[in-house]
């Protein structure tokens, strides 16, 4: 029986979802239709992620619950993509018998044949080979069909890292860095434009080491080349590493315009000994250097980062370097987790691990230090008048909040607007002419048509009021 619909989980990073997001495409390209649970789906890919110990053992609980469907629908077919497959191979089908298909981030292009094969002979699909630029040239192609509704979209432009810090196992996930062409990625970003998408966020492990590999040119020059399209108003990058900003790239925060006043850029401590055992090449006073620099260029500028606490090792005082530069830098956000020993890396190895609870109440100090950082930011952005971008709502939150839309700062925050009264009151007047008509199509989608107006507008915004997570405002008539 030939399958007729799927269903892909995404776990872990942004990376992640644009492989998802582009396996979905492949599949519906193949004849199969997407469908919003795994119950009703023939096909299920995990596309997962293998970053901390969680992440990968939540993909078993997950395969578990499968088994049961599976049960009821034998013909289904599983596969594990992503960072867990990559890593774990042979040991997923050990553990998990009705995995039917094993693949790795490098092979995604791949999927409708793996899955063909497959329903051919009966037999586990593995794929661990890297093709990386494989995979670009088959989404390049792939990508011009690419339709989506929201305003903004990611674009993988880099895959793979080179920097193995000893905590990490993204370089035996991904690979080496390779860098995709910039003409493929600049025909890419055309396609979203061309889509609809006016936001683009470029992503990468390590994305500002990108680097054509035919012209040599890197993030700098591209920047600037992709802030040349008419229709894309917004560019961001992601996750870049404090040894790759070079001079150019601090000199393009000043002079593009498109180019978002925002940065993720990863420290993990604040420790320079703890640095340096991480091997992360770089030490505190480095990254102080890098966002002096970015403020003098754009003095607006607003930091994220990323921090590990309870690495093998740490000790109070280099726990209290990182309280420190946390108050230093002051984050508009951040990212932290509680170190998490993974298998093959050496840190693991390490034979001074923190003890859990030491690594627990640690978190909860950072965690309590940055929330503060990030409400200031936001509250400091009270008063003033932002250019927000408005987007669709995720699945499922448009019902709940019909009055409201939403969109995004220049910063990454959400901001809700309620939404305008004209609209709103038209809005329901035409809803009730169109439920006395025949057409019931028409009549639930109203709503949801007028918000759709504001999908990919960017409008002025009065802040009013900011919270821990986003911020709420009025919408001003230009
Ligand atoms: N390339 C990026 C990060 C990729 S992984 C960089 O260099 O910063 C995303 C984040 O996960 C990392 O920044 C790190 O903070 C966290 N992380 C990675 N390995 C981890 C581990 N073993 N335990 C806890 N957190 C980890
Ligand atoms: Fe992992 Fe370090 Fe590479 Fe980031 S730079 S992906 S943390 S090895
Ligand atoms: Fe996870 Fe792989 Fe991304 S390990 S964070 S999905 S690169």
């Amino acid at each position: 029986m030939k399958p007729e619909t799927f269903y892909i989980k995404n776990y872990g990073c942004q990376m992640n979802f644009y492989d998802s997001e582009r396996m979905g495409a492949l599949l519906q390209e193949h004849g199969l239709a997407e469908v919003a649970s795994a119950d009703a789906a023939d096909v299920v890919v995990l596309n997962t992620c293998h970053i901390r110990e969680k992440a990968a053992e939540k993909i078993y609980s997950d395969l578990g619950r499968l088994r049961r469907l599976k049960e009821k629908s034998p013909a289904m077919v599983i596969g594990v993509a992503g960072c867990v497959a990559q890593a774990e191979g042979q040991e997923i089908v050990r553990r998990a018998p009705i995995v039917n298909m094993v693949f790795g981030p490098q092979t995604i292009q791949d999927l409708p044949a793996m899955l063909d094969k497959y329903q051919e002979t009966g037999e586990t699909i593995m794929r661990l080979d890297f093709p990386a630029q494989e995979k670009f040239a088959a989404l390049a192609a792939q990508n011009k069909k690419f339709i989506t509704r929201r305003a903004a979209a990611y674009l993988t432009i880099q895959e793979g890292c080179d920097k193995f810090c000893t905590f990490c196992v993204v370089p035996y996930t991904r690979g080496q860095e390779v860098s995709r062409r910039r003409d493929e990625i600049i025909a890419e970003a055309q396609g979203l434009r061309d889509a609809g998408i006016c936001d683009i966020t470029l992503l990468g492990q390590n994305v500002n080491a990108w680097q054509c590999p035919i012209s040599g040119v890197g993030l700098a020059d591209l920047l600037r080349a992709l802030a040349q399209l008419d229709g894309i108003e917004r560019l961001r990058f992601t996750t870049s590493h404090p040894r790759d900003m070079n001079d150019d790239l601090i000199a393009v925060f000043g002079d593009c315009e498109k180019l978002m006043p925002y940065l993720h850029l990863p420290i993990q401590s604040g420790s320079d000994r703890i640095l340096q055992a991480m091997n992360r090449q770089h030490s505190v006073a480095h990254y102080l250097d890098i966002m002096q620099r970015l403020r003098a260029v754009r003095p607006d500028i607003a930091l994220s980062s990323d921090f590990i606490i309870g690495f093998p090792s740490e000790s109070d005082a280099d726990f209290e370097a990182t309280l420190s530069l946390i108050d230093e830098v002051g984050f508009a956000q951040a990212f932290s987790f509680k170190y998490s020993p993974r298998p093959g890396t050496p840190a693991a190895a390490h034979e001074a691990q923190v003890p859990e609870d030491v690594k627990a109440a640690r978190l909860g100090e950072v965690q309590k230090r940055l929330a503060h950082h990030q409400r200031r930011f936001n509250e400091a952005q009270i008063g003033r008048v932002l250019p927000i971008l408005f987007e669709a709502e995720h699945k499922g939150a448009a019902s709940k909040h019909k009055n409201q839309i939403s969109g995004r700062s220049p910063y990454l925050q959400p901001v809700h607007v309620a939404f305008p009264e004209d609209d709103a009151s038209k809005n329901k007047s035409e809803n009730k002419s169109e439920n006395k008509s025949e057409n019931k199509s028409e009549n639930t989608s109203l709503d949801e048509r007028t918000k759709s107006a504001f999908y990919g507008l960017c409008a002025p915004v009065l802040i009013e009021a900011a919270g821990d997570f986003s911020l709420r405002g009025r919408l001003l008539n230009e």
